[in-house]
């Protein structure tokens, strides 16, 4: 069988730290891959006045997979966000992400969503001016095509997830353009899942209300781009920790993988950030490969890998701190690699 090719991106502020852990714990595995690392981010930028290295962009658009560490976009200032640019260059126009709660940590036991963000347009084309006087604006784009094929991600998910409702996040009340689309598109793409999948919708507001105090109202929540980006934290504050959860950014045919959150600045350095996302992340990467012809064996690697997560965090005997414990990122992906590493002989 053929190696995959991956693009391996470490990132910013904790991410080398993360990302190294689980390349470290998908080697104890087993996994075979041709890896390829590229650097990318603000230090890089920092470093040599460029966003990314220079191929950067033609070795995403050559690999079966891109596995990649948060990277810091500064709140100001001319630097865009590489993220965003890698998402929009490739066409990769879903963000999935899967929240269960975890035991331990979870505010609410009752969270088992996925979330499914549109991924190229909204405010994050990030058209903004000055128009003088202290005013600014930001352009917002919506189209017909985005709606449509983010709406159809999502029933499919959930068929394949054997999920039964899909709601479609949206302010449609005030941003009745826009989101009047999104609305349109999403009632029009439900007709044809009818009876299969039901089909509901929720003002954004209220629905970061339900996500902690009736998750379970949800199963599957399709969204456009900024609500999902901030509902995705919600979310992860309910279920576990910014530490636990990772995303699929998938196209037609490409896929990036990468935890849900960010650089986490006030821990980088220190040893201490928790790999389960970055895992996580792996985990969904494994799948996706699985399913597309390199091997029914990385699908069993990335079912003994959850596992073995679950049960780390449900012994709590080793907890990296945002769970509670002490351990460093090493010592707790060491353990889940050990356990996983159990599992798969059984
Ligand atoms: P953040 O997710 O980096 O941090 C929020 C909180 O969660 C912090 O307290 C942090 O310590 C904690 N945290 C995050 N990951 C953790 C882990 N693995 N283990 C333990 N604790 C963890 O969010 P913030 O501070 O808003 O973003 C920092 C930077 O990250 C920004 O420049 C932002 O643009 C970037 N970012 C990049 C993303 C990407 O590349 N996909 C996604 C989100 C943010």
């Amino acid at each position: 069988m053929t190696r995959p090719k991956i693009l391996v991106i470490k990132g910013d502020g904790i991410g080398p730290e993360v990302i190294g852990a689980s390349l470290q714990v998908l080697e104890e595995l087993g996994f075979d891959a041709e890896w390829i690392f590229r650097e990318a981010g603000y230090e890089y930028y920092v470093r040599t006045g460029k966003p990314y290295q220079d191929d950067l962009l033609d070795v995403a658009a050559e690999v079966d997979a891109i596995y990649k560490g948060p990277i810091e976009t500064p709140k100001a200032g001319g630097y865009k966000s590489v993220t965003v640019t890698l998402r929009r260059e490739l066409d990769l126009y879903a963000n999935i992400r899967p929240f269960k709660s975890y035991p331990r940590v979870a505010l609410n036991p009752n969270v088992d969503i996925v979330i499914v963000r549109e991924n190229t347009e909204g405010l994050y084309i990030q058209a903004e001016v000055m128009l003088g006087k202290g005013q600014a604006v930001a352009l917002r784009l919506a189209t017909r095509k985005a709606a449509e094929r983010i709406a159809r991600k999502a029933f499919e998910l959930a068929l394949e997830l054997g999920k039964k409702k899909v709601t479609l996040v949206h302010k449609a009340n005030i941003l009745k353009v826009t989101d009047g689309i999104y609305l349109e598109e999403f009632y029009k793409v439900a007709q044809m899942y009818k009876g299969v999948i039901e089909a509901d919708d929720v003002i954004v507001d209220a629905a970061g209300y339900y996500l902690v105090r009736n998750p379970s109202r949800f199963q599957v929540i399709v969204t456009a781009n900024l609500y999902g980006d901030i509902l995705s934290d919600v979310a992860a504050g309910v279920a576990g920790t910014m530490g636990l959860f990772g995303s699929a950014n998938v196209g037609d045919e490409k896929a990036m993988f990468e935890p849900v959150h960010g650089t986490a600045q006030d821990i980088a350095g220190k040893g201490i950030a928790n790999p389960t996302a970055a895992l996580s992340a792996a985990i969904m990467m494994l799948r996706w490969l699985s399913a597309r012809g390199y091997g029914r064996k990385l699908a069993r690697m990335a079912d003994v890998l959850e596992k073995a997560i679950y049960d780390v965090i449900r012994e709590g005997k080793v907890l990296t701190p945002d769970l509670g414990g002490n351990a460093k990122t090493i010592e707790f992906a060491e353990h889940v690699a050990k356990k996983a590493l159990e599992y798969m002989g059984d």
